[in-house]
Formats: C-alpha cells, sequence, structure tokens
C-alpha cells in the first residue's frame, strides 16, 4: 500500500469521527509490517480533556490486537498530530507519519516530529 492510499484511509475513516464538539474531524490508519491497515478516529467526550485522538484510537486499536512498537510501518492522520500523538508515535516506533498540513502532505519520522524524546 502507498503512502497517498494510506492517507485514503485515514481520510475514510474520519467519517467515523465521534467530534460533536470540535466538529474537527480527524481520521488515522495504521500500516502494519505484515500488510494490516488499522484505523482509527477521534472521539470526543463531554469532559473535554477525555476525548482520545484519531492516531492514538488508531494505536490503541493495534495494541489490541497484538500490535507492538516495530510493527507499525507508517501511520497516516488527517491532521498533524499534537504533542501528546507524538510521543505516542515515538513509542510504537513507527518507521513515518503522512499527515495533512495546511493542506500539504508531509511526512516526517517520529525522531523529526519530537526531538530528544523521553525514553523511559
Ligand atoms: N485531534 C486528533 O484526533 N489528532 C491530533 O493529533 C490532533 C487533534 C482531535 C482531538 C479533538 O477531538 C479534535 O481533534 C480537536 O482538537
Amino acid at each position: 500500500m502507498t503512502d497517498h492510499e494510506l492517507l485514503a484511509e485515514a481520510q475514510a475513516a474520519s467519517a467515523n469521527a465521534y467530534a460533536p464538539y470540535s466538529n474537527f474531524h480527524v481520521g488515522a490508519a495504521a500500516l502494519l509490517r505484515d500488510g494490516g491497515v488499522i484505523t482509527g478516529v477521534n472521539v470526543e467526550n463531554a469532559a473535554y480533556p477525555l476525548g482520545v485522538c484519531a492516531e492514538r484510537c488508531a494505536l490503541s486499536c493495534a495494541a489490541a490486537e497484538g500490535v507492538r512498537p516495530g510493527d507499525v510501518e507508517a501511520v497516516a492522520i488527517t491532521a498533524s498530530p499534537c504533542g501528546g500523538c507524538r510521543q505516542w508515535l515515538a513509542e510504537f516506533k513507527v518507521d513515518r507519519v503522512i499527515f495533512l498540513h495546511e493542506g500539504e502532505v508531509l511526512t516526517r519520522t517520529p525522531a523529526e516530529l519530537l526531538p530528544d524524546s523521553f525514553v523511559l
């Protein structure tokens, strides 16, 4: 699957975003090394801080299937990943992150998105 196709999967997933408060629908798609794709959406909550970002949703669903750091080749997101999600992308040791930013498709490594990141 190409990065362009993966971003298209993220865009299709965004239709299922639950974002009644921000009305900002985000989709994410994680490409696994075995070729599988797991999507996620942002899921908001009336208690605002409890909402979940689309890429965290995708990585959480992937983890539930047994996916571990190093198993994810790429993650595509329909928005620029927030700071917290950058830490998640670093944790899962994703090779590359493809996302839409100000009308452009950008491809970055987790280290480019979050230099000198915290490691336990
Ligand atoms: N959002 C994401 O899903 N991913 C990001 O990395 C950026 C922000 C969501 C969270 C919230 O539901 C909405 O976008 C507006 O901030």
